[in-house]
């Protein structure tokens, strides 16, 4: 099923008893934010998305416009929000069309044409009105703080848009880029625009630099959850994202054009800014701001972005993510970059069977990695190809595990980690490109890697002892205490 819009998907977690309303009068001003940290920590039961539906202002005026946040925050509603019950779907859809089949027969050539089809049916579609553009406001209009924009965490340099989707075309092939990167309000009509060095606006911004030309930029809010997933996933920068939503809901996704921006952005969207980003003008210091990672990032900094327009429904709703000490939020979006991109990276490397980057290493920091191991080094091969591999490439440690090691249970992992390995023999200390946000180097977004081997070793890999092997019991005994267990410990 194909949402609309974000108040579908609201209906919908309503009807799941997924939705909690607060009514009393709220502040944008670390309350929201703090009130949904709590939430999102709760666990399975009590970790509901959250609509604030009476922000109030410093001098306790309402804002008028309720926000909406951890609406993707567990694994139930990040499967509601997509629309699939298992997300790897959504990458073997997509590894069906990218395989390199050649047909041999007119048959089998026919039998490609439904998943070329899909692709086809994927392709954004431009329509003529859009119920984002319902009020819009142009020029002097254009004001900021009529939002409840969330400051999240005490220290934070001021108000951030944290949930945004950030359309730019590549200045030279024209190829629209959708990605999510916050922005620090810094007056009613301007704000900085966080894109880091190894993301694709940045190269964006980069070439529009080097053309000499402005950068026109549209950043939409809310619309159906699709869209907002997908300007957070780490797509090649050839792939438009809203053509990657569209494969995901099996369903176009419906643009409108801008007003003041040579743009098209989602038709039911709730809010849109307009704007431009001039490469010509000074940087803005940026934060600092609380992170996903745990830590105040400090100041740095970042372009400025223009707002020239404001569209938005005649009652919007202004949806807002808070980062900060997982989990949180972000941990249920990061599952389904892990999930979906899964059998891609199977596509490039058949011998990797699972992997795992749990929330408590922001996604960067860890990479558990099980693989069918079938020649000596073969973890290493796999580690340096990970390394290799888009935003992967920044990843600080990668740990190479025996195809049967269950990489999502820490318990197992360390077990095994401890076990195998021998720190003189098993480690490789490499450098490379970091995650800007890593705070352990001694350079911003340069420094160390760790990659460690904790499969079982090989004679051909210097190990000339006897490998043990794993405890067990026969098959039968096994099938005889569970059925004993079943009778003395109840569930
Ligand atoms: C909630 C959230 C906030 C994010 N904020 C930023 C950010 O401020 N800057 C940034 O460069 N990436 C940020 N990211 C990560 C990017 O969205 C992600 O790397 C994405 O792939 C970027 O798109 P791109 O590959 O088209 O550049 C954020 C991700 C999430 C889920």
């Amino acid at each position: 099923m194909a949402f609309k819009d974000l108040r579908e998907f609201i209906h919908i977690l309503e009807k799941n008893g997924e939705l909690l309303r607060i009514k009393e009068p709220i502040s944008p001003i670390l309350e929201i934010s703090y009130f949904t940290d709590r939430v999102s920590k709760l666990g399975e039961e009590k970790n509901k998305a959250l609509l604030f539906e009476n922000p109030v202002k410093e001098d306790g005026t309402p804002y008028g416009i309720p926000v909406l946040t951890n609406a993707l925050g567990s694994e139930k509603r990040i499967k509601l929000a997509l629309g699939y019950k298992n997300l790897e779907d959504i990458g073997w859809k997509l590894y069906r069309i990218l395989k390199p089949e050649i047909p041999h027969t007119f048959l089998e050539k026919l039998k490609k044409l439904p998943e070329l089809k899909k692709l086809n049916d994927a392709i954004p579609k431009v329509v003529k009105r859009g119920t984002v553009q319902e009020v819009v406001k142009i020029g002097k209009e254009v004001n900021l703080y009529e939002f409840p924009i969330l400051k999240t965490w005490e220290k934070d340099a001021g108000r951030f848009i944290t949930l945004p989707q950030v359309i730019t075309k590549d200045p030279e092939t024209g190829i629209r880029n959708v990605g999510m990167y916050r922005m620090q309000v810094l007056d009613e009509k301007t704000t900085a625009m966080h894109w880091q060095i190894h993301k694709d606006g940045n190269h964006h911004y980069w070439k529009a630099k080097r053309l000499g030309k402005r950068l026109e930029v549209a950043v939409a809010i809310g619309g159906d959850p699709v869209l907002t997933y997908v300007a957070s996933a780490p797509l090649p920068p050839e792939v438009d994202e809203y053509l990657f939503a569209g494969l995901i809901r099996e369903k176009p996704v419906e643009l409108v054009k801008g007003i003041t921006v040579d743009l098209e952005y989602p038709a039911n969207a709730e809010i849109v800014l307009e704007g431009y980003i001039d490469p010509n003008e000074p940087l803005v210091t940026e934060g600092p701001f609380g992170d996903h990672t745990g830590f105040y990032t400090p100041p740095a900094k970042y372009p400025k972005f223009h707002v020239t327009a404001i569209v938005h429904r005649a009652f919007p709703i202004y949806q807002a993510t808070v980062v900060g000490k997982p989990p949180q939020e972000d941990k249920w979006i990061g599952y389904a970059t892990e999930r979906i991109f899964l059998p891609l990276i199977k596509f490039n490397l058949p011998e990797v069977v699972d992997i795992h980057l749990p929330a408590e290493g922001v996604f960067h920091n860890f990479a558990f990695v099980s693989i069918k191991k079938r020649y000596p080094g073969h973890a290493y091969k796999v580690a340096y190809a990970l390394l290799g591999m888009g935003l992967l490439s920044l990843t600080k440690h990668v740990v190479i595990f025996d195809e049967w090691v269950n990489v999502h249970d820490l318990s197992e992992v360390l077990w095994i980690w401890g076990n195998n390995v021998d720190p003189l023999r098993d480690v490789l200390i490499l450098k490379g490109p970091i995650d800007v946000l890593d705070h352990a180097t001694n350079e911003e977004g340069f420094g160390g890697k760790m990659v460690i081997d904790a499969t079982k070793k090989w004679k051909e890999e210097g190990y000339t002892r006897t490998w043990p092997e794993v405890v067990d019991v026969p098959k039968e005994v096994k099938q005889k205490v569970a059925q004993l267990l079943e009778k003395y410990i109840k569930k």
